[in-house]
């Protein structure tokens, strides 16, 4: 999905924060309430008003004190259509977002939203109720609920809304009681990051701009596509020019795209499942589940530093200063535990001694563990930057492991920001938390995520394994599924200047 390689016109023009919306720079992690609506155009023009005039989109550059309350706009394929947007121009964005998220059963088998999580059972996303438009609101402490009812308001002449999803305040915590949000990309805001095609052999934290931007430079050193426009069909010349194709008006410029999915947690199905595999010891449970996480419920890390350098925490960067390099048989952090497979922190050149012959045999495909780790290597092109939030009443970890679930169970609305969608998102989804065979493993998939249905080839996947210094792996079997899809789409962030092209193309 990238153009070949090709120097820009401009090498390290300044980036446009002005243009980029809020989200992609700073996750709004102070305004603590927020609020998504999930919109359908009933009218055409008062859509197009609305849009093209959208009380202020708060922009990426710095504001200080920050704003009370941030409000972005994303738009799925079929809101373009909705909308008017030409044809051609729909066509130019990634394919996967041009069809949906929901849009055919090969992806649907990929994504794993298959059983449980079939989209015809999905409250929104699929058939009629694909979003065409989602306004993300976002508030600090108590600006949120007069501020929310006037933008509704606003939008009651040109939409209808198809669902308004209230999100909580968990402090930090997903609804399992773990800490969530702590590892992420950093982006190369100053782009000095050289992008590069040879090999990266660290593993890195630093993404080049365009892995998470489009119009800027992605980690192969190319750009991803987007639709590049001939000048004259932008007449209120409102869209910046193409650093790869200077002739062009850039439509991706200072945009992402962004992938929505709620996530119904079974937090008493969760914590009672790992329970009774501890066989009720308060400390093996907590043990068993943060194996299965790959991280304690604190958020430290299984290894590395060691864990108990961080036994109430840490910052951010010291919780993530570490690569999978120091246990290579999982025997701290299981292969399969969920940061693994999310994020397996290898480089191009699968683990090895520093010399020349190791390199070599690496290089050449000649060491049947690197063959192995083959699959899970490159990881800094299948970085995800995650901005999800949580939903729903938290459930303390008493009252999970008492009974049944009294009514409706919390959740995640996952949202994650890339530039390729399938190679992001996709990807991960499909060939590191579904797959049935990753890093060696077999009969399993993502301890949280996956659906514990067999395989097309008819093998199990509820399998948990946490490999042992002697002996075989421990394994938990019969692993129930956690969390269900309820919904989803995909979506395109557009630069502030291209939403105002996007809301009065013809
Ligand atoms: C309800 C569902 C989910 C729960 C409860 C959950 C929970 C967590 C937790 C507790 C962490 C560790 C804290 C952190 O590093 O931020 C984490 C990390 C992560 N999760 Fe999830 N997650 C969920 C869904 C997903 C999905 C659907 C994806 C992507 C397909 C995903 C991708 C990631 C990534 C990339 C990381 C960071 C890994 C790293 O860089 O070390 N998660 N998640």
């Amino acid at each position: 999905m990238s153009s070949p390689l090709s120097t820009p016109a401009t090498p390290a023009a300044p980036v446009e924060l002005d243009d980029i919306q809020g989200l992609i720079r700073f996750g709004y992690k102070r305004h603590t309430q927020a609020c998504f609506l999930l919109l359908r155009v009933k009218d055409r023009e008062a859509a197009r008003v609305w849009l093209a005039a959208v009380a202020p989109v708060t922009s990426a550059a710095t504001i200080e004190p920050p704003p009370q309350t941030a409000l972005q706009v994303a738009l799925s394929s079929e809101g373009l259509r909705a909308l008017g947007v030409p044809s051609d121009i729909v066509e130019g964005f990634a394919a996967e977002f041009v069809s949906g998220m929901s849009s055919d059963a090969s992806r649907a088998r990929r994504l794993g939203d298959v059983g449980a999580n079939e989209p015809g059972r999905w409250q929104w996303g699929a058939g009629q109720r694909v979003p065409h438009v989602l306004v993300l609101l976002y508030a600090l402490p108590g600006c949120l609920e007069g501020w929310q009812r006037s933008i509704e308001a606003q939008c009651n002449a040109g939409f209808e809304t198809l669902a308004c999803l209230p999100s909580t305040d968990m402090h930090g915590l997903e609804p399992f009681g773990f800490v969530d949000g702590i590892s992420q990309p950093k982006l190369d805001w100053e782009r000095q990051r050289p992008a590069r095609d040879a090999q990266q052999l660290a593993y890195s934290n630093l993404s080049c701009l365009g892995e998470f931007l489009l119009g800027y430079a992605n980690e192969y050193g190319g750009y991803t596509d987007r639709p590049l426009l001939d000048p004259r069909r932008d007449v209120q010349a409102l869209l910046p020019r193409a650093e790869d194709a200077p002739d062009r008006a850039d439509l991706g410029r200072n945009g992402s795209y962004l992938v929505m999915r709620q996530l119904r947690q079974d937090v008493h199905g969760f914590w009672q499942f790992v329970d009774r595999q501890a066989g009720g010891n308060p400390g093996l449970r907590e043990q068993l589940a943060a194996a299965m996480v790959g991280r304690s419920l604190h958020g430290a890390p299984l290894f590395g530093p060691a864990n108990e350098t961080f036994p109430g925490g840490g910052t951010p960067a010291e919780l993530n200063a570490f690569t999978y390099r120091t246990d290579p048989q999982g025997l701290r952090c299981p292969m399969g535990a969920h940061v693994r497979r999310t994020n397996p922190r290898n480089a191009d050149l699968p683990p090895g001694d520093a010399g020349i012959v190791s390199w070599a045999k690496r290089t050449l495909g000649f060491d049947a563990p690197a063959l192995d780790q083959d699959l899970v290597a490159s990881t800094r092109f299948h970085r995800l930057l995650r901005r999800g939030r949580e939903y729903g009443a938290a459930v303390p970890l008493a009252q999970a492991l008492a009974g049944p679930s009294a009514g409706a169970d919390p959740g995640l609305h996952f949202i994650c920001l890339g530039a390729n969608i399938a190679r992001q998102f996709e990807f991960v989804q499909d060939a590191w938390v579904m797959a049935t065979r990753f890093d060696g493993l077999r009969n399993e998939s993502d301890p949280l995520l996956g659906t514990r249905l067999p395989a097309p080839d008819g093998t199990r996947t509820d399998d948990f394994s946490m490999p042992q210094p002697e002996g075989p792996d421990q394994r938990l079997g019969g692993l129930p599924q956690f969390v269900t899809v309820l919904g989803g789409a995909y979506f395109f962030l557009p630069g502030i200047r291209a939403l105002r092209y996007l809301a009065t193309a013809h």
